[in-house]
């Protein structure tokens, strides 16, 4: 097959862990290798993902080879493949807009972005001129205005995106139309980790439907010690991941529930934690009888790498479309993979449907 041009917005812990895992997999790997949900999808193997093209705001990224700015700081992801190829690509001043949060100059150097004293490169041209098919956009949460940017950027240039961030492009009807009107597909919003809190939040919510005991009470109270837990601090910046996330449990349920009964969030920012993400989750509920019962758990997850496994198969997606002239938001995909995608199904079903579409059928 021909190779799959990656271009990334946002050289954080999530595009360290993609890239690191797209070297990783490049033995010959079996439908049974741990970690992937798909080892060659409509044909594409993982080795052909090549980067192309990146752009990032921090001045320990800007102007380097991409595979030593993804193990730069504040980056602190585990390594769990240290050699990466020269690419030949160099990481690419963006447009800051609203990507960095006022107070992250309020933390130290090791733990916050530092932005790059650069102008910013013209975003749609650096795309052409790399010839990228598809655009992963990793910024900040609260970043309306970068996303959008990059949005742009990928419709004047002619490329594909997946939206990783709870900023609403797939799933927003003029987006998503501008892009169909482009012949471009769109994959989003806001990635669903493989296996994270809210798959397994989403799973339970829908098992008490299907077992008939009725949900009264529910909470998601999420840790960490990234950027990315940094950043959403500042609450200003978390509204759409707050819906993301609420609306991603609620879309189980037969019965929404009651806004006062459900609370999901990042909830704070625990510096050593690092990569590592800590959910403490509880759901009330009754069953025969009225009887009240509650479940709780407890999951921690290394949260970079449960994306990238997800990220991975996007971007597949999203170059399998553009070879079948498929455009706009890609409802199947974006059901499997996003928290918040245009359509939301159960996730057996978002299953089923994913591998009828790479399929063709
Ligand atoms: N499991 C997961 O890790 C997961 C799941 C769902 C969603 N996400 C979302 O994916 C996004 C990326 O996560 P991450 O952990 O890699 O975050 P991160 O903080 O490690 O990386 C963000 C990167 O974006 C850069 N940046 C900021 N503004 C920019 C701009 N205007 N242009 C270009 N680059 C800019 C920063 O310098 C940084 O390198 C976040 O929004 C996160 O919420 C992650």
């Amino acid at each position: 097959m021909a190779p799959i041009k990656l271009a990334i917005a946002g050289v954080g812990n999530c595009a360290s862990s993609l890239l690191q895992g797209i070297e990783y997999y490049k033995p010959p790997v079996s439908a049974d290798t741990a970690g992937l949900v798909h080892a060659e999808l409509g044909g594409y193997r993982i080795q052909d993902i090549r980067p192309v093209a990146a752009f990032d705001v921090d001045r320990r990224k800007v102007g380097r080879p991409l595979e030593e700015a993804v193990f730069a700081p504040p980056n602190c992801t585990a390594v769990f493949q240290r050699e990466l190829p020269h690419y030949g690509v160099t990481v690419q001043m963006g447009p800051v807009l609203d990507g960095v949060a006022a107070h992250m100059k309020d933390y130290p150097e090791d733990r916050a972005f530092r932005v790059a004293d650069q102008p910013p490169c013209d975003v749609a041209k650096v795309l052409k001129a790399s010839q990228a098919d598809v655009l992963v956009c990793y910024m900040p949460v609260g970043s309306e205005d970068a996303v959008k940017h990059y949005a742009r950027a990928c419709l004047d240039a002619g490329v594909a995106m997946v939206n990783c961030i709870p900023v609403f492009i797939a799933s927003h009807p003029e987006w998503a139309q501008e892009f169909r009107q482009k012949n471009l597909p769109v994959v989003g919003d806001d990635i669903k980790s493989q296996l994270g809190a809210t798959i397994v939040h989403r799973t339970l919510a829908r098992l008490m439907c299907d077992r008939g005991v009725r949900l009264d009470r529910t909470y998601q109270l999420n840790t960490g010690g990234n950027t990315d837990f940094l950043n959403m601090l500042e609450q200003s910046r978390l509204r759409s991941k707050r819906i993301s996330k609420t609306e991603s449990v609620q879309s189980q349920l037969d019965v929404p529930l009651d806004e006062g009964n459900i609370h999901i969030g990042p909830s704070d920012f625990v510096p050593w934690q690092k990569d590592n993400k800590v959910c403490f989750m509880r759901l009330e509920y009754r069953g025969f009888g009225d009887i009240p019962m509650n479940i709780e758990v407890r999951l921690s997850v290394e949260d970079s790498p449960n994306s990238a496994g997800m990220a991975i198969d996007c971007i597949r997606c999203a170059k399998l479309a553009l070879d079948r002239g498929i455009s706009g938001p890609l409802h199947e995909v974006s059901a499997f993979t996003m928290k918040h995608p245009p359509e939301q199904l159960r996730d057996t079903e978002a299953r089923e449907r994913l591998e009828r579409w790479i399929a063709g059928r």
